[in-house]
């Protein structure tokens, strides 16, 4: 691969923008200062590099967490609230679609008052691992409520309650009450607003949202609301170990 090319995937712009990033001696890679724009390099995963002084590290296909903080919509195109795009840099925003997949992209959607773990990828494959209900990858929400959570609430949850988009009951994967107006919910779909639609079910309301964990990662306690990084190889196995919880509830 050439230079311009590698900097042309990672999001840098056209390859003509590329190369004159390089012409203009704003790339260093491996102590040196880049003059070749046509030059050979085979990059590896997390190969380090700087353009114009900035850090960046190669990486093939993105796989990225972002802490969601809350007053951001998950959307490319949003309305009232600023999209969560413009939380990460604009390489990363733009870098050009792989395969089938257009850019990097959220994988499903937290509402805009929702905060916590969100995945972002331009991996077709391991977006669709990650999103399908088949796959069954649980989702741990913190919530909590405006009323005092009972048994009883917390029973229904797991029993099955039925939404008003489809006969088929759905159903906590797991549920307990964390405190007098909080509780813990995993699912393994992702519905419209399905926590809070769930809750109202069992009447109650949603007052705050926070996804903690996807499968067997957990967001750290070191991102701050805004912050994103690139998934470990740690990260990436945490989610691949992701067992099915259950088998989903028929009508
Ligand atoms: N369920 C909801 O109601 N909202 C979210 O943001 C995520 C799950």
């Amino acid at each position: 691969m050439q230079w311009q090319e590698l900097l042309f995937t990672q999001g840098f712009g056209t390859r003509r923008i590329c190369a004159g990033l390089i012409q203009q001696g704003l790339v260093r890679a491996g102590g040196q200062t880049l003059t070749d724009a046509t030059a050979d390099v085979e990059p590896t995963e997390g190969m380090a590099y700087q353009v114009a002084g900035v850090d960046w590290a190669y990486h093939a296909p993105a796989y990225l967490m972002l802490h969601k903080p809350a007053g951001y919509e998950c959307s490319q195109r949003p309305g009232a609230w600023p999209s969560i795009y413009t939380l990460l840099p604009g390489p990363l925003r733009q870098r050009p679609g792989r395969n089938a997949t257009p850019g990097v992209q959220a994988i499903g959607r937290l509402d805009q008052d929702t905060t916590g773990l969100l995945l972002l990828s331009d991996d077709g494959a391991f977006i669709h691992r990650m999103s399908s209900p088949k796959k069954l990858v649980p989702k741990l929400y913190q919530v909590t409520t405006a009323d005092p959570v009972t048994p009883q609430q917390v029973q229904r949850l797991l029993a099955g309650v039925v939404l008003d988009d489809s006969p088929r009951p759905v159903r906590a994967a797991a549920c307990e009450a964390t405190g007098t107006h909080t509780l813990d919910l995993t699912l393994t779909e992702g519905k419209y607003h399905q926590v809070k639609r769930m809750l109202a079910a069992v009447g109650n309301r949603v007052t705050a949202l926070h996804r903690a964990r996807i499968g067997a990662l957990a967001l750290p306690a070191d991102l701050a609301p805004g912050q994103w990084r690139w998934l470990t190889a740690e990260d990436l196995q945490a989610l691949s170990a992701a067992a099915p919880a259950q088998e989903p509830l028929r009508a």
